[in-house]
């Protein structure tokens, strides 16, 4: 699919346009819960609060220890019983096993959207773009594109995943966008672990495309022991959900809750004749 189809929506055809204008959206996002073949009904429970407490749920990658099949079937058992929309990426270590396309398969199959593959919205407010992301580090010691062949290969795949995201962004037609990765996007939230592995834990160019496209929140993982909240030089919000922090910062058992409020719709977005109705009244603001 190119980069001007249509995103994947709830129905799986085209945006719905929803009747009742939601006052917001409600995310639960984890990533890093690395689910083995053992871990069976760890999970199940916990995600299953997801349908009172979201709209959405939103896994930021490492969902396995190695990425093997039966990883995967495990962790489709633990998302049995959510009902809500599940949006995904990849962590590292869900390409361990180098089983991707049959991870992609059984995911689908339970009704995950892969966000590397294509984007996803929620509603005509709402949408969602994402890419695993890589290393790379961050600020003047960035890896730049010099020297070894190997060296450069390695940059090249920070960038492709950059503009693996940018593409995402630039496909979502709705006024919020929600972005999420497993490697980090800003220093901020990976400071924590130890400064040796810095640069293997993200890389700031993630940063750009999400302040180009005025993204309302971002969420990675992949820092286990990283700071649970920071931004980008734009000023978006990044929140590092993966799981062993979050129980850490006791931000929640299996996953953060984070509400974004949609705006109330203007004259011209309401119901037709509603706007001039609005005009019309004598009780309508402004027409004093
Ligand atoms: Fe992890
Ligand atoms: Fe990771």
């Amino acid at each position: 699919m190119t980069d001007t189809a249509t995103p994947r929506t709830w129905n799986g055809d085209r945006r719905r346009t929803d009747r009742r204008r939601p006052r917001a959206v409600r995310i639960a996002a984890v990533g890093d819960f690395h689910c083995g073949e053992e871990d069976a009904g760890r999970y199940r429970d916990l995600f299953a609060r997801a349908n009172d407490e979201a709209d959405v749920l939103v896994l930021a990658g490492d969902l396995t220890r190695r990425g093997t099949p039966a990883e995967m079937r495990v962790v489709c058992g633990e998302l049995a019983d959510v009902k809500v929309p599940i949006v995904a990426v990849y962590g590292n270590h869900d390409h361990e096993a180098g089983e991707i396309a049959t991870a992609s398969s059984i995911l689908r199959e339970r009704g995950v959207h892969l966000l590397e593959t294509e984007p996803f919205e929620l509603n005509e407010h709402v949408g969602f773009a994402g890419c695993k992301g890589f290393m790379g580090g961050f600020g003047r010691w960035t890896l730049t594109s010099f020297g070894e062949a190997a060296t450069k290969a390695f940059v090249a795949v920070t960038l492709e995943e950059a503009q693996r995201l940018e593409f995402g962004l630039r496909r979502l037609s709705t006024p919020i966008r929600v972005a999420v990765l497993h490697y980090a996007p800003t220093l901020e939230t990976v400071v924590g672990e130890p400064e040796q592995i810095f640069p293997f834990l993200g890389n700031d160019r993630l940063a750009e495309p999400l302040d180009r496209f005025g993204v309302s929140v971002a969420f990675h993982g992949h820092a286990h022991h990283g700071t649970f909240r920071g931004h980008t030089p734009g000023g978006v919000p990044v929140f590092n959900v993966s799981h062993a922090l979050l129980r850490q910062e006791k931000v929640g058992e299996m996953y953060f809750r984070y509400e974004i409020p949609i705006p109330p719709a203007k004259p011209a977005e309401q119901a037709p004749g509603a706007a001039a109705a609005a005009r019309a009244s004598p009780s309508a603001p402004g027409s004093a």
